[in-house]
């Protein structure tokens, strides 16, 4: 069965072509960070513009790349929740219109979800499941028994871990998204380290949350801590990305081994932009030496293989009329 999927919740523009929900025939993402780089953030109207302007050529683009016509494809599925209300629209808008016109079943998905069918392209990870979703809106865990059975363990009370790392990259300077800069500087400070002295280790950020017996985060302390600390320049801006990467993905692997430890899952799926964290996956190889899926590095941050591929095992159809958008 051969899937058109559409992901346009946030600033990339993704179509894909992906057969029975593992094979990709074609990709193509389309992103606006560059204009949203000079801001420090997502600007959302301004995203939803780039998403009129990039869709079309990036479906006649993958279409093209899949060597066949649109009309052999078997379903459309389309991103519907959550995201930015303005660019999730124009991605269910293309959906629907292709839905009616080639008369197909469409698909709607969650995004959430999606992120961690990117461990499903050429690979089948077996439930139970234990599921990290890490991203810029998301730092959610789940319990999945299987495809149609996800239940929600816990998450960020507050920032998302991506959010953390781009308010945090803002407050130090680095630029924007704040995760691969912040990887960066952080990479330079482990290089530098031999030189430093030890007083450079005089401060710890906080870890929060990571004792307490359930599966939530919190991380809008730690970009405060990080904003009160730089202000007494007693430190470097690379001191400051290595401590706020260690701390974070410390938060990320307790709370995840506090999940596995509990459901002895088959496998441990983590996923979302803030998956493609070399410090993030190097700790996750160490923690877990069996069942652990990391998404594909390509597949971490927004796109539409994992959008086609989590319809392909969740064939929810529903008539192009009643599709609705849902930002929540
Ligand atoms: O999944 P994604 O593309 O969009 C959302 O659904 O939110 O994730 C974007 C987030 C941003 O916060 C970005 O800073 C973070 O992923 N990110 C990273 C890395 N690459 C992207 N965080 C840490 N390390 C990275 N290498
Ligand atoms: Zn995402």
């Amino acid at each position: 069965m051969i899937i058109l999927g559409i992901e346009t919740s946030c600033d990339e523009t993704g179509v894909a072509i992906v057969q029975d929900g593992v094979r990709v025939l074609s990709s193509a993402v389309a992103s606006s960070l560059e204009i949203h780089k000079k801001y420090g953030g997502i600007m959302p109207e301004q995203a939803a513009r780039e998403q009129v302007k990039c869709l079309i050529p990036v479906l006649e683009e993958t279409v093209k790349k899949a060597k066949i016509k649109l009309s052999q494809i078997d379903a459309v599925a389309v991103t519907t929740e959550p995201g930015l209300i303005g660019s999730l629209l124009v991605g269910i808008e293309a959906a629907k219109t292709l839905s009616f016109s080639l008369q197909k079943p469409l698909i709607p998905v969650n995004h959430l979800i999606s992120h961690l069918y990117a461990n499903f392209i050429n690979q089948q990870p077996a439930f139970p499941a234990v599921c990290l979703v890490v991203s810029g809106g998301h730092t959610e865990l789940f319990l999945a028994k299987s495809h149609q059975d996800f239940k929600w363990l816990g998450g960020t009370r507050d920032d998302a871990a991506g959010e953390c790392f781009d308010k945090s990259a803002r407050i130090l300077g680095l630029g924007y998204p704040g995760g691969p800069v912040i990887e960066k500087a952080s990479e330079k400070f482990i290089k530098k380290n031999l030189q430093l002295d030890n007083s450079q280790f005089a401060i710890k950020l906080p870890r929060p949350m990571i004792s307490q017996n359930n599966f939530d985060f919190s991380f809008s302390g730690l970009k405060t801590a990080v904003l009160n600390q730089v202000k007494e320049k007693k430190f470097s801006k690379e001191f400051f990305a290595y401590e706020l990467q260690e701390a974070i993905t410390d938060c990320l692997v307790k709370k995840t081994q506090k999940a596995v430890n509990k459901f002895l899952p088959k496998s441990i799926l983590v996923a979302g932009g803030v998956a493609a964290n070399k410090r993030l996956r190097e700790k996750f190889k160490k923690t877990f030496k069996n069942g652990l899926f990391l998404a594909p590095y390509n597949l971490c941050t927004d796109n539409a293989t994992m959008v086609a591929s989590r319809a392909f095992f969740n064939m929810d159809i529903v008539d192009w009329r009643k599709l609705r958008v849902s930002p929540n």
